[in-house]
């Protein structure tokens, strides 16, 4: 078979190699953010291994299967190194970095202690938040505005004084804050251009959310963003205007860690066989903070939207009616503290094989939640900067592997399958390399013969 080259607008022929100091932004600096802070400075001292993180210990294959080229990811491509990330962040509770982690329970005492300098160095600017989209909790760190834009303006000057403060190189953005109130508004005016949004800042139009006001503030500065919660943000249309003008690449939405991560894996299975769908119920129980902010219907809506949203486009119903036409999908969470972050998932799961004969598929995840999220977070700003070194802007749909709902262009379905995703994202990374696409098809081993 011929070698292809593949072109693409906007990719830069030699990419920036990942020099200096990569700071690390987080919105956000609870149980997800401590747990990966915490987490990137133990295994940089040799106290623990990355695992979950597919740029740290994945590796990738170039070439033909019987040329044995598999190197890292994080030796094939330029990626800043874990002793190259300086982590900042906002948050309304004033706790330093450490406070955060052991309040959250994830990482054990004795092992957070060995780190224990490091992150009490890490404490919280004031947040930029509006308790009318995060109900259930209140801090007192908050800056005092008169509107949203002067809100993201003081954003823009914590960035440019972290950079400078800490002598770093680049930027990237993650939210790993609550999960705010659903609001369908995607369509609203005040979204759909850069200047439209600008004027509703600065008239503080009620609609905008505390994580839109940091990611137009990233999005502004050039600094890639990437959204790990349902809420709307970074992918209205006016910020992927302002992404497209500022070379910006943006990545969203809701972390796909646990139970999402396991329907993501089983659908694709039960489709690739044909067997049919009846009903699939998921229920979850959970005690940290993100589970009481859960709590709030409002918020809860957010997150039943993201998490209902999968099966549809991996079962695609519209072709095949006779077994997924029907099919009834619910999905519960619900606050129950003596868990904590441990949380406790079960699915049940209705299928049909031949002649419609009913089957049924038990699944009880007991999961980690932030010890599942810390790996996702780190390849996304790992990965963002590449983006960004690669000359890539806008919504980058090959990190759609990390999300729950991923955010991709408006006449386009979103792709959940994460084997397909896998690929999609394997395929980008030789492309930016200049390295053949692979197809799987394995029929070159056979030509000829
Ligand atoms: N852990 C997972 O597996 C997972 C998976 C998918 C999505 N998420 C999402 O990631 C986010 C973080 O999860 P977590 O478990 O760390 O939650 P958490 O409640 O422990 O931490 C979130 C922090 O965000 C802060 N916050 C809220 N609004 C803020 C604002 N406007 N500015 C700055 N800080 C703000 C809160 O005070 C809190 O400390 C949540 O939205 C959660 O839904 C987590």
């Amino acid at each position: 078979m011929g070698e292809t080259t593949y072109e693409y607008k906007g990719l830069v022929k030699n990419i920036a190699p990942a020099k200096g100091k990569l700071g690390i932004l987080l919105p956000g600096m609870g149980a997800v953010s401590s747990t990966l802070i915490a987490g990137v400075y133990l295994i940089a001292a040799g106290h623990g291994k990355p695992i979950g993180s597919v740029t740290q210990m994945s590796r990738i294959r170039l070439g033909k299967r019987n040329q044995a080229r598999y190197p890292l990811i994080k030796e094939f491509v330029s990626l800043a190194g874990l002793d190259d990330l300086v982590f900042g962040g906002w948050d309304i509770y004033e706790e330093n970095c450490y406070q955060a982690a052991l309040d959250c329970g994830v990482i054990p005492k004795h092992e957070l202690e060995l780190v224990k300098d490091k992150l009490e160095a890490i404490k919280p600017w004031p947040a930029v938040f509006d308790p009318a989209f995060v109900k259930n909790i209140s801090g007192p760190n908050q800056k005092k505005t008169a509107n949203k834009m002067e809100a993201a303006e003081l954003l823009m000057r914590d960035m440019e004084n972290f950079k400078k403060d800490n002598q770093l190189d680049r930027l990237v953005m993650c939210w790993c804050g609550s999960t705010e109130v659903y609001q369908d508004k995607m369509n609203h005016e005040a979204f759909q251009t850069v200047e439209n949004l600008e004027k509703a800042l600065k008239e503080n139009l009620e609609i905008i959310p505390p994580s839109m006001v940091y990611a137009y503030a990233a999005i502004r500065m050039g600094v890639p963003y990437a959204n790990g919660s349902p809420n709307l943000s970074g992918e209205i249309p006016a910020l992927v205007e302002l992404a497209a003008k500022t070379g910006t690449p943006i990545a969203g939405k809701d972390f796909k860690t646990g139970q999402t991560l396991m329907k993501t894996v089983i659908a694709p299975g039960l489709k690739a066989r044909m067997l049919g769908l009846r009903g699939w119920f998921s229920s979850n129980i959970l005690g940290n903070r993100d589970g009481e902010v859960l709590d709030d219907p409002d918020s809860f809506r957010s997150k039943e939207v993201t998490k209902g949203s999968v099966l549809e486009s991996i079962l695609q119903d519209d072709l095949y009616p006779d077994l997924y036409g029907n099919y009834y999908h619910k999905i519960r969470i619900e606050y129950y503290p003596p868990r904590g972050d441990e949380k406790e998932g079960w699915d049940n799961i209705d299928i049909s094989g031949w002649l419609g004969q009913p089957m049924q598929l038990k699944v009880n995840f007991l999961c980690r939640d932030s010890i599942l999220a810390a790996p996702v977070v780190l390849d996304l700003v790992l990965f963002l900067d590449l983006a960004k070194r690669a000359g890539l802007s806008g919504i980058q749909e090959w990190l759609s592997f990390y999300f729950k709902s991923p955010i991709c262009r408006p006449d386009l379905k979103p792709e959940n399958d994460l084997f397909i995703q896998d690929q999609k994202m394997r395929n980008t990374l030789r492309i930016i390399m200049g390295e053949e696409v692979i197809d799987h098809s394995g029929l070159d081993y056979y030509e000829g013969s």
